[in-house]
Formats: structure tokens, C-alpha cells, sequence
């Protein structure tokens, strides 16, 4: 959840690691620090709240300082997991002779600092992270790869880790279990991160470290071993991403960059993966023959936040389309809920960041039961790729706002195919397939159409400011859509914003109604826009303002609503994505009228890789 940067090399490592760090603020961001390499000792600087903060503490020192012209250094970003976000629980943390970074958690950090403070140490702050630096040293003798090997060995929980030594000037060592550590490989410089949008400005070469590698660099000089075995190997591979996907190109946020990116990210999630002649989707990296396909008996899909959401549709669509039993489970929950799964099932793991603790948990029981799992994912030579070695990348570039956008109507496009190649070796004939293909292929196009009302909805956005509270409802495909509109309005303005089943209302929530609680009502035209007319009637005979996601020209339900913003024609299924983008122009506008910093919503984070 924290980001983490490092760099070795022949350049000044002060402006390497702030602008890392700025580049992975998205990940964490309530306080930031970090240490560099100096000829008098290591230099630790730690600043509460955001990197503008540190980067202040930075100027104060003269710019022919040996801090500012120090060539190795490591940096962090935090996002607060033990302790409150203060200077003293800011990362690095550092003994007289070692300084240390660290995402994940340090389970076992009760026993391990009751055994140091046996041993003399104390400690200054409440963090885990500090028993782990505190740890290292203990078994520090004059090479620090052996005794961050040693530690770790000590060590339950998950780490992503760097770390360097006072008396082993421009070496960094660094290693994983459960977070990522990628390694920019430059010209005789490495460049340490928790992700590659660090790293993308500097060199394109990523080394990706798998669990349980330890790795020691100086330079461009880098030596990765296995904690359990020997040297390992691993190979470089290219981002295929460019720096200037990961700037804001002249948006106000990086959140509405993401919004109006979405025609061009949904192009290519289903660039190359439609069959337009013979009516069906491919999707060859899920690696699944005709026969498997067949034989498969159930899909059930997992994910957190806005993946689960997205997830909800893949099992509306697959059951609808293809008749195929399918289920949507809360990643948090697989593991712990014993659930009952076998070889027919395909379990299909949806996560943008590909690293979200839970999601991976859910990868490995299903792995253990002997499922067949498929991974979703956005970001490349992510853990969850890597491990369900099967699935399909969405394509839909860096998403560096902290609420998902582009990746959720990249999934939801991503499941509509998947449901259409089921669909299609099962009950759906080839003409059915065909026009299925066409709705797919409409999608960038009826986004763009939604994007054309951003005037409009801003405006609309406008009326519902100054609310603390807020219901948003819907049915069959619009109910996942409800989610994902009151969890973007919630995230980012931080009303208080829920989404019911449309007919769940009555049964309780509708208590809350009055005019102090607007009610956002997913009220287009398909099966079951009628009954949800028939809400929005009970809301407003309780004086709720409402406000409907209605379908183009619909008269009828105009009628029935406070304001309105309108989709353009198509059937459920598809209407999602258009409706969603509509739900996150409002919501983006809401709080910007509210002054809330949308991109680095309070206490989130972008990949949450702690249970
Ligand atoms: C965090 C993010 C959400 C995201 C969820 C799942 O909570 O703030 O935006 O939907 O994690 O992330 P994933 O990377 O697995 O899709």
C-alpha cells in the first residue's frame, strides 16, 4: 500500500527518489521520508503528511550538500498500518549503522521487539516496520545481504523491503515476500520501486523480484538470490507503457484524465479479442481449450472494491448469456469461508493493481482446491498475473487515481467477452454472437457520448453539494452499477453514499428518507425499469430529491425525477458502462464543488496489500 523507491547509481539520488516518490504518492500518502548515503554517515529525513512536506525539508539544506549529492538512497511513502501517521512512525526507519523501508506487515512484531529490547534496543516509534530495521541490525556484522537474510528468516508477515548500510556506501539490498519489488535496470544505475510508474521515467528494463527473493545492487550491478535456495535468474522485461501515461496531460485530476481515457481503454482491452464473423470473443491467454471450456460447470469470480463490483456483472451476464452457473464472492471471505470448490470451476481472480492481499489469498486457496484460476488484471508482471500464469490483461494503462475508473469498464467489457465465449460454446447461436460483438464494439463509441455531457452533469452535480447523505438504487445489471455510483461518490466527496437493490428499499432503508436524503435511481429502459419507476415514486412521496440515470428520450421517466442525465439506447448488459461513466462525472464533480483532493482520497490507498 506504501510505496517504496531506491536508487544506485552514477546520478544525484535526491531528485530520483522525490520524483518517485511523487509518483507513487497515489499508493500512500500520509507521511513520507527518506535516507540517503552520505560520506559521514547515512541521512534520514521524515516529514509528516504529503511529499511536498519532505521535499520543503529537503531545500533546507545547501545544494552542494552531500545530501544533494549523495548517488544512493532509499524513500518511502506511508500509508499507516501500525501507529498513527506522525514523523516518528514515517519510514525510513534506522539504527546507528542501517536504515530500512518497508511495505506489508511484520506479524510476529510483538515476540521479535520483546527479544530485542532484551538484547538493549529501543525503539522510538509504534510501527513494525522499525522492529524489522532494528532486527537487521541485531545481526548486522559488516554485510548487510546477510543480515537482512537472517532477519527475514525470523520474520511472518509480508514484506517488500529495502535497505542499506552506512559502511557499504552505494548498496542497496532489497527483497519480497507478498509485496512488489521491481528494479529498473538503467546504465550503470538501478532504480528500486513498489511499481513501475516510479520507474518508467528513468528506463523501460524491469526486473520483477519474486516472493522470496533477495536481491543486492550497486550501481547497475545486481545480484539476486533466492532466501530459501541459490542464485536465481530472472529476466528483464519491457514496460509497455509510456512515461507520459502516468501524467496528467493537462486534467485538473488524474481522475478525469481516467474518465475521458475510457473510449481508448476499453479499445484496447477488445483490440484483437472479437471474432466478428463467427459471433464470439478470443481470448487466448486464458489458455482454456474448447473442450475445457465445455466441461467448465461454474465460474465464480473474485475481487474487492470496485473489482468486486465489476465482478457482480460477470455473473449477471454469464448466467444470462451462456447459462453457465456463476458466482461473485468477496475475495476477503474465500479463504476463510472454506467454500466448496473443484476442478469443473473456473475462478477468475479481478484486480486492477493485481496485488490486493486478499485477491491473491482467494488465487492460492482456489489454486489448492484444484480450481482452474484465471487472472484479470490491469497492471503487467503483477503478482496475480504471475501466479494464475493464465488470464487476460485488460490494457487499460496506468489508473493512478485512487478510485478506480477506466479499470472498471475495462472489466466489465473484459467479463461481457468472457460471458459471450461461454456463452457462445454453449446456448448462444452465431447471430446472437454477432450482435453481441457489435454491443461490445459500441462501447467506446456510447462512452464518448456520455463524456459529451460533462457540461451538463456538472451542472446537475451542482444541485446535490451540499448533501451529507445519499441512496442510490437500482436492479439486475444497474444494481452493480448503484454499487459502483455510491462507492466513487463516497471515496471521493466523502458523503455518506449507499447503494440498495431497488426493491430492497422498502425493506428498511426507506426509513431514512426525507429531504435531507437524495436518491440516485438507475431507472433505465429494460426489464425492470418499470418497478423502479415505481420507487422512485415511493421516494419522492417522501420528499427525497431524485435524481435518474435515464435512457435517451425516455419522457416517461422524466417525468418521474428531480434532474436527470441521459445514456444513449442499448440493452443492460451494455448500458452499464455508459451509466457507470455518467455515475463517476457526477461524482467527480460533487467533489470537486467540495473542495475535497479527489486523486488521494483520505485514509485510502490505490493497492491494498495487507488483509
Ligand atoms: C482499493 C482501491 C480500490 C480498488 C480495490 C481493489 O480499495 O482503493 O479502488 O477497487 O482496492 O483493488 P484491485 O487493484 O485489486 O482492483
Amino acid at each position: 500500500m506504501c510505496g517504496i523507491v531506491g536508487y544506485t547509481g552514477n546520478k544525484a539520488a535526491v531528485p530520483v527518489l522525490v520524483n518517485g516518490l511523487k509518483r507513487l504518492e497515489y499508493r500512500g500518502y500520509d507521511s513520507a521520508g527518506l535516507a540517503i548515503d552520505t560520506p559521514t554517515g547515512i541521512l534520514v529525513e521524515k516529514a509528516k503528511g504529503k511529499v511536498s512536506e519532505l521535499t520543503k525539508l529537503l531545500a533546507e539544506h545547501q545544494e552542494d550538500s552531500p545530501i544533494h549529492k549523495s548517488q544512493a538512497g532509499i524513500a518511502h511513502t506511508r500509508w499507516a498500518t501500525h501507529g498513527p501517521p506522525t514523523t516518528e512512525n514515517a519510514h525510513p526507519h534506522a539504527s546507528s549503522r542501517i536504515a530500512l523501508v518497508h511495505n506489508g506487515i511484520i506479524e510476529n512484531y510483538k515476540s521479535l521487539k520483546g527479544k530485542l529490547e532484551a538484547q538493549g534496543y529501543n525503539f522510538l516509534s509504534q510501527t513494525d516496520t522499525e522492529v524489522l530495521a532494528l532486527l537487521v541490525d541485531s545481526h548486522y556484522d559488516g554485510d548487510l545481504f546477510q543480515a537482512l537474510s537472517s532477519a527475514l528468516k525470523e520474520v511472518e508477515g509480508t514484506f517488500g523491503v529495502a535497505c542499506m548500510a552506512k559502511d557499504e556506501p552505494g548498496v542497496l539490498i532489497v527483497a519480497r515476500r507478498g509485496s512488489p519489488i521491481v528494479l529498473g535496470v538503467g546504465e550503470n544505475e538501478t532504480i528500486v520501486a513498489s511499481d513501475a510508474s516510479a520507474i518508467i521515467k528513468h528506463t523501460r528494463q524491469a526486473i520483477y523480484l519474486d516472493d522470496n527473493d533477495i536481491a543486492k545492487i550497486k550501481g547497475g550491478d545486481i545480484d539476486i538470490r533466492s532466501l530459501d535456495a541459490g542464485v536465481v535468474s530472472r529476466e528483464a522485461s519491457e514496460i509497455d507503457w509510456s512515461p507520459d501515461a502516468a501524467e496528467k496531460g493537462g486534467y485538473e485530476h488524474y481522475m478525469l484524465k481516467e474518465i475521458f481515457e475510457q473510449p481508448d481503454a476499453i479499445k484496447n482491452t477488445i483490440r484483437g479479442r472479437m471474432d466478428a464473423e463467427r459471433g464470439t470473443s478470443m481470448l487466448g491467454g486464458l489458455g482454456l481449450t474448447p473442450r475445457e471450456i465445455v466441461d467448465i460447470q461454474r465460474l465464480v469470480i473474485v475481487g474487492c472494491g470496485t473489482s468486486l463490483n465489476a465482478g457482480m456483472v460477470g455473473e449477471f451476464a454469464t448466467e444470462d448469456f451462456a447459462g453457465l452457473a456463476a458466482e461473485v464472492e468477496q475475495a476477503a471471505e474465500f479463504r476463510y469461508r472454506n467454500p466448496i470448490i473443484n476442478s469443473k470451476d473456473l475462478v477468475l481472480a479481478i484486480s486492477q493493481s493485481g496485488e490486493t492481499a486478499d485477491t491473491l489469498a482467494a488465487v492460492r486457496e482456489a489454486t489448492e482446491k484444484g480450481a482452474l484460476v484465471a487472472g484479470l488484471v490491469n497492471v503487467v508482471g503483477s503478482t496475480i498475473a504471475r501466479e494464475t500464469g493464465r488470464g487476460v490483461y485488460l490494457h487499460a494503462g496506468p489508473e493512478i487515481s485512487v478510485a478506480s475508473t477506466k479499470a472498471f469498464t475495462c472489466q466489465v467489457a473484459t467479463l461481457l467477452m468472457v460471458a459471450l465465449k461461454f456463452a457462445r460454446s454453449r446456448r448462444m447461436s452465431v447471430e446472437q454472437g454477432r450482435r453481441f460483438v457489435q454491443e461490445i464494439e459500441s462501447l467506446p463509441g456510447l462512452v464518448k457520448q456520455v463524456l459529451a455531457k460533462d457540461k451538463q452533469i456538472a451542472e446537475v452535480a451542482a444541485r446535490y453539494v451540499q448533501y451529507e447523505r445519499m441512496f442510490f438504487i437500482g436492479r439486475g445489471y444497474l444494481y452493480p452499477v448503484a454499487m459502483e455510483g455510491a462507492l466513487k461518490l463516497k471515496e471521493i466527496s466523502y458523503i455518506h453514499a449507499e447503494a440498495y437493490h431497488a426493491a430492497e428499499l422498502k425493506h428498511g432503508p426507506i426509513a431514512l428518507l426525507e429531504d435531507t436524503m437524495p436518491v440516485v435511481a438507475l431507472a433505465l429502459e429494460g426489464p425492470g425499469k418499470e418497478k423502479t419507476i415505481g420507487n422512485i415514486k415511493e421516494c419522492s412521496a417522501r420528499n427525497a430529491r431524485v435524481l435518474g440515470i435515464i435512457t435517451e428520450g425516455d419522457e416517461e421517466a422524466k417525468s418521474e425525477v428531480d434532474d436527470y442525465i441521459e445514456i444513449p439506447a442499448c440493452r443492460l448488459h451494455a448500458a452499464v458502462i455508459p451509466a457507470t461513466v455518467a455515475l463517476q462525472l457526477f461524482s467527480y464533480h460533487v467533489a470537486r464543488l467540495r473542495g475535497c483532493p479527489i486523486d488521494q482520497p483520505r485514509n485510502l490507498a490505490k493497492s491494498v496489500t495487507v488483509e
